[in-house]
């Protein structure tokens, strides 16, 4: 098994450039589904994440071809409309297929992705909203069974904020009989992207951005060529590795327009952002102010980032309080942050971080994909050697982390067991 050994007290110096976005090119590899034509994206990351979905989209009959960061896909026809469980336990994103297997082929057989570390992960909006599209949906044996001779235009209005809801909805409809208004929609900056994509092929979508979205249904969709958006989350993760070191870095082709707020909190920090049209330059103070948070759907601060932001507040000056509003068991990181020295006390969804001196560095577990992100974070500034073991979580959302993070001056290397 892969771990990442990082030997901290280096600050961190550079220029880095964003990849893709990883939850925006997920749900836009399955936008394929809803057309017979060809769809090339570009700015694909190289993820696992990419890659397990991209073989699950060939198992369904999709070809597909890739060469360096462009990936076309192509549905011609749909061999098997199924996404079985060893896929779908491997990446919970492959629910994404429902929506447009229904909208296609007039069927589908996913299997109900189990949760995760960080929390139960559901799906019942999903299949609530396919319901009133006229889909006859039934869940038997672990498989969500889904059909419809062709989906009609409903209103949908979910009960909680969902993004993989809002996406496997807004694409089901692009298809249907008539107008389907999906509120309370989510209103992520991958959602708008993936919206902004099914227009290119055809769609017929208002109130992009907003929590109120109306889409008129067409007969079919053509193909299209679309460049996926950076990634915020990433973008987010290299600020705060930087900030944590006392460092300065510019991104470039960075997602500039929907870090708002946590390019807020880390002005908050101490941090000075300049923020242009596509990039961003971060300069830290030696010591950051610790900062509260408290997470939210778009545009509120993201779930994604807590992690990341807990590693700040751990060596940062004063105490803060991170509330986690979205998932159910996303503070598994504060174990390890203790691990390193970090004074975190824990009630509910609640944290409470007492920021210290200084971390040392000891051999952790990463238990998700952005708790190891904090973990990577906070192994820049401990003392000594931090190993991060599990390292399969960083590779499904990091690109090229390590040598990302060694261009800016980190002692960082992947090691065998
Ligand atoms: C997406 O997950 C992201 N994944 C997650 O990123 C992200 O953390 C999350 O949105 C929140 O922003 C992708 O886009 C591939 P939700 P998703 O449905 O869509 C509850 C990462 O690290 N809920 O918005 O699965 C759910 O339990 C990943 O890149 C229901 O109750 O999240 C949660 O409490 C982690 N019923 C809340 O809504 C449903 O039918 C938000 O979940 C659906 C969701």
């Amino acid at each position: 098994m892969e771990k990442l050994r990082i030997t901290g007290g280096r600050r961190l110096v550079g220029e880095v450039a964003c990849s893709g976005a990883k939850n925006a090119v997920l749900p836009m590899m399955c936008a394929a589904l809803l057309t017979r034509e060809p769809v090339t994206l570009t700015h694909v990351p190289e993820l696992q994440d990419v890659a397990t979905l991209l073989s699950l989209l060939e198992r369904m009959g999709v070809s597909v071809q890739r060469s360096g960061d462009t990936v076309t896909l192509c549905a011609r026809t749909i061999d098997s409309p199924t996404a079985p469980y060893e896929l779908v336990k491997a990446m919970r994103a492959s629910i994404l297929v429902l929506g447009p297997l229904v909208a296609r082929a007039g069927e589908a057989v996913v299997s109900l992705p189990g949760g995760c570390a960080i929390g139960a992960r559901p799906v019942d909006q999903h299949l609530k909203g396919l319901a009133a599209m006229g889909a006859e949906v039934r869940v038997e044996h672990g498989d969500i069974h889904a059909c419809a001779r062709r989906l009609r235009g409903a209103r949908i209005v979910f009960d909680v904020v969902t993004v993989t809801g809002t996406e496997n909805l807004l694409m089901a409809a692009t298809l249907a009989e008539g107008v389907t208004v999906i509120e309370n929609a989510a209103r992520e900056p991958e959602v708008q992207d993936l919206a902004r994509l099914l227009v290119a092929m055809g769609a017929e979508i208002d109130g992009i951005g907003s929590d109120t979205l109306v889409v008129r249904g067409v007969e079919r969709l053509h193909g299209a060529t679309y460049r996926v958006m950076s990634d915020r989350i990433e973008a987010g993760t290299y600020l705060c590795a930087v900030a944590i070191t006392g460092g300065e870095v510019v991104l470039t082709d960075a997602p500039a327009r929907a870090l708002d707020a946590v390019i807020h909190k880390l002005r908050e920090a101490g941090c000075s952002v300049e923020v242009g049209e596509d990039w961003l330059r971060l300069v830290a103070p030696r010591r950051l102010r610790a900062v509260d948070l408290r997470t939210a759907p778009y545009p509120g601060f993201p779930t994604d980032m807590q992690a990341q932001f807990m590693a700040l507040d751990s060596v940062a000056m004063g105490s803060a309080v991170i509330r986690e509003t979205i998932f159910e068991n996303r503070f598994m990181h504060a174990v390890e942050l203790q691990r390193l020295g970090a004074n975190i006390h824990i009630d509910g969804a609640t944290a409470v971080v007492t920021g210290v001196e200084g971390l040392q560095g000891a051999t952790v577990m990463a238990t998700d994909l952005r708790a190891s992100a904090g973990l990577v974070i906070a192994g820049l500034v401990a003392e000594g050697e931090t190993v991060i073991e599990q390292l399969h979580h960083l590779d499904r959302g990091y690109e090229r982390l390590e040598a990302k993070l060694a261009s800016l001056g980190a002692a960082v290397a992947r090691v065998e067991r």
